[in-house]
């Protein structure tokens, strides 16, 4: 086996009965009930929902950001009890970057943090530039940025990690529609050839088709899984299953038959 290739059954993620509260009283709000899912070493697995079904908490107790409610979250093996950098890559909705430090500067700062080398870093960081696009702006501060620039290097910064997990909310959300296909593509160029573990975070059903291999469908209100779909790598644009899969999601997430379902009771 090529060290590229997958290690199948090993359990990057599990997540067991998690749920997740947000206030007290009156107020409390539950953002996700009873999500149990696990996800192998080496998968590609994209997660798609309404806006507010719990996407991006999700990912927050993953990274150890965001304390569950109830149930288990498990990550390499190991309970996840607060954040492990080291360990994790994150790349959150909201990017944010240092803003006392250049485009270079901030996609080596979790480099840094590790304690690696100037030089390694700068080696590390400057063909993550050229990746996103912006080898031109290594000097220029966050503010100095557009949104989707800044949200480019972020992206750069997550993949400067090497991390063996990485967490993804909507990276290529700010993105015009030519920049998001050709990072799309460098991700998935990258990820063939490391084969690291990634849950990425979409409102895209095409986007989701394109660069998953299982797609999980989270319902709102509180946020649950609704549907899993797997082998989604085998559909393709040329034959029209990619066209046929994104409308059958499409119906899975906008259908009423739960509130149906509900009704008839
Ligand atoms: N820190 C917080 N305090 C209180 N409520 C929160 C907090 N963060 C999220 N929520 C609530 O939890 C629910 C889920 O939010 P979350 O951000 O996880 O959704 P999402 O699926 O990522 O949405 P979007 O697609 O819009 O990014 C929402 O109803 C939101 O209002
Ligand atoms: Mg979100």
């Amino acid at each position: 086996m090529s060290s590229a290739e997958p290690r199948h059954g090993r359990e990057m993620i599990a997540v067991d009965r998690l749920s997740k509260i947000y206030g007290k009283g009156d107020t409390a709000l539950a953002a996700l009930d009873d999500i149990s899912m696990t996800v192998r070493e080496g998968r590609f697995v994209t997660i798609v929902g309404p806006s507010g079904c719990g996407k991006s908490t999700l990912l927050q107790i993953l990274a150890g950001l965001v304390m569950p409610s109830t149930g288990r979250v498990v990550v390499e093996g190991k309970p996840v009890t607060g954040p492990s950098p080291d360990k994790i890559g994150v790349m959150f909705q909201d990017a944010w970057l240092l803003p006392w430090k250049t485009a270079v500067e901030n996609i080596e700062f979790p480099l840094a943090l590790r304690r690696s080398p100037r030089a390694e870093r700068r080696k590390r960081a400057l063909p993550l530039l050229d990746l996103v696009g912006l080898r031109q702006f290594a000097d220029r501060y966050p503010d100095e940025l557009s949104g989707g620039m800044r949200q480019r290097v972020a992206l750069a910064r997550a993949l400067a990690q090497d991390s063996q997990l990485l967490l993804m909310d909507e990276p290529f959300a700010a993105l015009d529609a030519l920049t998001r296909r050709t990072c799309q593509d460098e991700l998935l160029q990258l990820w063939e050839e490391t084969k690291f573990t990634v849950l990425f975070v979409t409102h895209s059903i095409a986007e989701a088709i394109k660069i998953g291999n299982r797609i999980l469908l989270l319902s709102p209100h509180p946020g649950r899984v609704k549907a899993e779909i797997t082998d989604v790598d085998q559909v393709s644009s040329e034959d029209g299953s990619a066209g046929r899969l994104e409308h059958q999601i499409h119906d899975l997430l906008f259908s009423n038959a739960d509130k149906e379902a509900a009704a008839a009771h």
